[in-house]
C-alpha cells in the first residue's frame, strides 16, 4: 500500500519511465526484422542465376556425338550414361576432367575452360539431370517402325548397332597390345596405329 501511495510520489514518475527505452529496442528489433524480410529476395539475388537448362540442352549437342542425344550411354558403356544424375556428381566429375584429376583423354578438350565455363557446367549438369529415361521397354504398337522401336529402346538401355566381327576384334587388339607392350610414350601422346 505505502508503494502505490502519493507520498513518494517521487519515485513513480522514475519507474514510468523505465520501460520507456524497452519501447525503442522492441521497435529497433521489429524494424529490423521488416528489414530482414526486405533483403531476402536481394539476398537471394547474390547468389549464382539459376541453371539454365535450355542451354544446357544446347551444350549437350557435342556431349550427345559420345553420350547419346538423351545423356542414354553409348558404345556398351563405354560412354557412361549420364541422364537422371545427381547435378552435383555431374558438376564434380566435369571439374575433375578438366583439372585432370581424372584423365579422360576423350572428353578433355570438351572440358577446358574455353569450352566449358563453369555457368555451362551447372548448365550441362542441369539438363543431364532433368532426363528422366524410362527404365522399361515401352508397349510397342504394331504399325512402328524399327527405328522408332530401336529409339525408344535406346532411352531404356544402350543397344549395340552391329554384332561386330569378334575374330578380327580379337586380331586387332593383339596387334594393338603388342604394339604399346613395345612403344615407350607418354600419357596421352600415343598415335594410334593404323
Ligand atoms: C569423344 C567422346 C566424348 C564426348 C564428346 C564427351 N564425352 Fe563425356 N565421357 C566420355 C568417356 C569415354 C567417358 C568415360 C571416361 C571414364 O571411364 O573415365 C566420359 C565420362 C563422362 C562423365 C563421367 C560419368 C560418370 O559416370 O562418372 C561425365 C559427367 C561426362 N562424360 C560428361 C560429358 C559432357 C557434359 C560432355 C559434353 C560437354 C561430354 N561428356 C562429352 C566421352 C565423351
Amino acid at each position: 500500500m505505502a508503494q502505490s501511495s502519493p507520498a513518494i510520489g517521487a519515485v513513480v514518475p522514475e519507474r514510468r519511465e523505465a520501460p520507456a527505452p524497452r519501447r525503442p529496442a522492441a521497435a529497433a528489433l521489429r524494424s529490423l526484422a521488416t528489414l530482414a524480410l526486405l533483403l531476402a529476395p536481394l539476398c537471394a539475388n547474390a547468389a549464382p542465376p539459376p541453371e539454365d537448362i535450355d542451354k544446357g540442352k544446347e551444350i549437350n549437342g557435342v556431349c550427345a556425338a559420345c553420350h547419346g542425344d538423351y545423356g542414354q550411354g553409348g558404345k556398351r558403356g563405354e560412354y557412361p550414361r549420364l541422364a537422371g544424375q545427381s547435378p552435383i556428381y555431374l558438376r564434380q566429375q566435369l571439374t575433375a576432367f578438366r583439372k585432370r584429376e581424372r584423365i579422360n583423354l576423350p572428353m578433355f578438350p570438351y572440358t577446358q575452360e574455353r569450352e566449358l565455363s563453369e555457368e555451362d557446367i551447372r548448365d550441362i549438369a542441369a539438363y543431364l539431370t532433368s532426363i528422366k529415361l524410362p527404365t522399361k521397354p515401352p508397349e510397342f504398337r504394331d504399325d512402328e517402325d524399327a527405328l522408332t522401336r530401336l529409339l525408344a529402346m535406346d532411352k531404356v538401355m544402350i543397344v549395340p548397332r552391329s554384332e561386330g566381327d569378334i575374330a578380327r576384334g580379337a586380331a586387332a587388339r593383339a596387334s594393338i597390345r603388342a604394339w604399346s607392350a613395345s612403344t615407350p610414350t607418354t600419357l596421352g601422346s600415343r598415335p594410334m596405329p593404323s
